[in-house]
C-alpha cells in the first residue's frame, strides 16, 4: 500500500492531482499530437490513418460525428471546423441517441467517432450501426488498440498520453488538434481553402502549444476567482461560434468535479431562458475572445451586468472593453478564430479544478462518474 502510494506520487509528477498534471501537460500533449504530422515550414500535413480514405472523405456527402461527454464537445468544435474550411455539411450526434433513432445513413456518409478511452459502449454501438449501413467509419481515439480503434475502418490517434483524471482535459485538446488537422487537410484537398490561407493556418497551428503555455499562466488569477465563487450554487457559461462548445465544456467540467450546477449556453440564446436566472448571486462565465461574434457577446455581457450578475470573462490578451465591464478577466493569447477553443478552454479547466479542490471534492475520481463507460 505504501509502495502504491509512492508509485502514484511519482506518476503525478509532483502535482497534487492527476487532473492538474494533465491540464499543465497540454502544451506537450498537443505538440505530441501534431508531431510527425504537421510540418508548417514545408506547408505539409500528413495523417497516416487518413491516407487510404482521403478519397471517401473528400467526396463525402456528409460528415456525421458521434461521441459522448467531452468527446462530443470536441465533435461540436469540429462541426465548425469542417464546415468553415471544407464546406461539407456536418451533423454531431450523441452516440446514445443516434444508435436508437433509426438514422438515415448511406455509403456516402463519412462517420467520425471520437473517444478518449475507445471503450464507450454507446459510441461503439453507434459505429456498428453506421457500419452496417455501409458508411466509412473513422476513429479519433486516445487509447491505442482500444475497442473503438479496432472497430473503425481507419483512424488517427490523439497521442495525448494516458489520461487518469476522470474529467477529460488533455484528451479534449488533443481531439480538437486532430480534428483541426483533418479539417485543414480536407479543405486544402477540396480547394475550399486557398494555398496561402492553408499555409498561414498551418503556421499558426504550430505555434499553439506555446500559446497554451501562456494561457496556463493565468492559473494564479483563476485561483483567486475560484476562492470568491467556490460556494456559488449555480454557474452559467456563455459563448458563441467556436466558443459555444467551449461554454458547454466549461460547464461540464465544473459540474463533474465540484458538483455545482452549471449550464453552458450559446450566448445569444440567453434571452430565451437563462436570463431569467440572473441576479447578484449568479456568476456568469463569458468566453469573449476577439472574433467575429465579439461585439454581440459584449452586448450580452452588458445585459448580464444590468441585472447585477457577476461576470468572469475569458478575453483576448490586451482587451480593454470587456475588462472595463467584467468583474474578472482571464486573458488568452490571440490566434486564428478556428483555433481559439484550444486556448479558451484552458482557464475553464483551471477554474473547475480550483473550485473543486477548495470544496474538498475528490477531483480525480468524482462521485458517480467513471473514466470509461462500458455499459449503456
Ligand atoms: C465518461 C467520462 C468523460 C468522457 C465520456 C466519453 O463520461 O467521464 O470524461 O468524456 O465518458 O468517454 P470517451 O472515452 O468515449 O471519450
Amino acid at each position: 500500500n505504501k509502495l502504491e502510494m509512492e508509485l502514484e506520487a511519482i506518476e503525478k509528477g509532483g502535482y497534487e492531482h492527476f487532473m492538474l498534471k494533465e491540464i499543465n501537460e497540454q502544451p506537450k500533449s498537443i505538440a505530441d499530437c501534431m508531431r510527425g504530422r504537421l510540418d508548417a515550414k514545408n506547408g505539409r500535413l500528413v495523417l497516416g490513418g487518413l491516407r487510404d480514405y482521403m478519397n471517401k472523405f473528400q467526396n463525402a456527402d456528409r460528415i456525421i460525428i458521434t461521441a459522448c461527454g467531452t468527446s462530443w464537445h470536441a465533435g461540436l468544435v469540429a462541426e465548425y471546423l469542417f464546415e468553415e474550411f471544407a464546406r461539407i455539411p456536418v451533423e454531431v450526434e450523441y452516440a446514445s441517441e443516434f444508435r436508437y433513432r433509426n438514422p438515415v445513413i448511406s455509403e456516402k456518409d463519412f462517420v467520425i467517432a471520437i473517444s478518449q478511452s475507445g471503450e464507450t459502449a454507446d459510441t461503439l454501438a453507434a459505429i456498428e450501426l453506421a457500419k452496417s449501413k455501409g458508411a466509412t467509419i473513422f476513429g479519433v481515439c486516445n487509447v491505442v488498440g482500444s475497442s473503438i480503434a479496432r472497430a473503425t475502418h481507419a483512424g488517427c490517434y490523439t497521442h495525448a498520453g494516458p489520461e487518469i483524471g476522470v474529467a477529460s482535459t488533455k484528451a479534449f485538446t488533443a481531439q480538437i488538434s486532430v480534428l483541426t488537422m483533418m479539417a485543414l487537410m480536407l479543405g486544402y484537398q477540396r480547394g475550399t481553402l486557398t494555398e496561402s490561407k492553408y499555409v498561414q493556418l498551418l503556421n499558426e497551428l504550430e505555434g499553439i502549444p506555446a500559446k497554451v503555455e501562456r494561457a496556463l499562466t493565468m492559473n494564479d488569477n483563476v485561483e483567486k476567482i475560484a476562492a470568491i465563487y467556490k460556494d456559488s450554487r449555480n454557474f452559467l457559461y456563455l459563448g458563441r461560434g467556436y466558443n459555444f462548445p467551449v461554454a458547454l465544456e466549461g460547464a461540464l467540467k465544473l459540474k463533474e468535479i465540484s458538483y455545482i450546477h452549471a449550464e453552458g449556453y450559446p450566448a445569444a440564446e440567453m434571452k430565451h431562458g437563462p436570463i431569467a436566472l440572473i441576479d447578484e448571486e449568479m456568476p456568469v462565465v463569458f468566453i469573449a475572445t476577439k472574433d467575429t461574434s465579439y461585439e454581440k457577446v459584449v452586448s450580452n455581457i452588458q445585459e448580464v451586468k444590468a441585472r447585477k450578475g457577476k461576470i468572469i470573462a475569458v478575453v483576448t490578451e490586451g482587451d480593454t472593453v470587456v475588462r472595463g465591464m467584467a468583474d474578472h478577466v482571464l486573458e488568452v493569447p490571440d490566434t486564428a478564430e478556428a483555433f481559439v477553443p484550444l486556448l479558451s478552454v484552458i482557464p475553464l479547466q483551471q477554474l473547475s479544478y480550483h473550485i473543486a479542490v477548495m470544496r474538498g471534492c475528490n477531483v480525480d475520481q468524482p462521485r458517480n462518474l467513471a473514466k470509461s463507460v462500458t455499459v449503456e
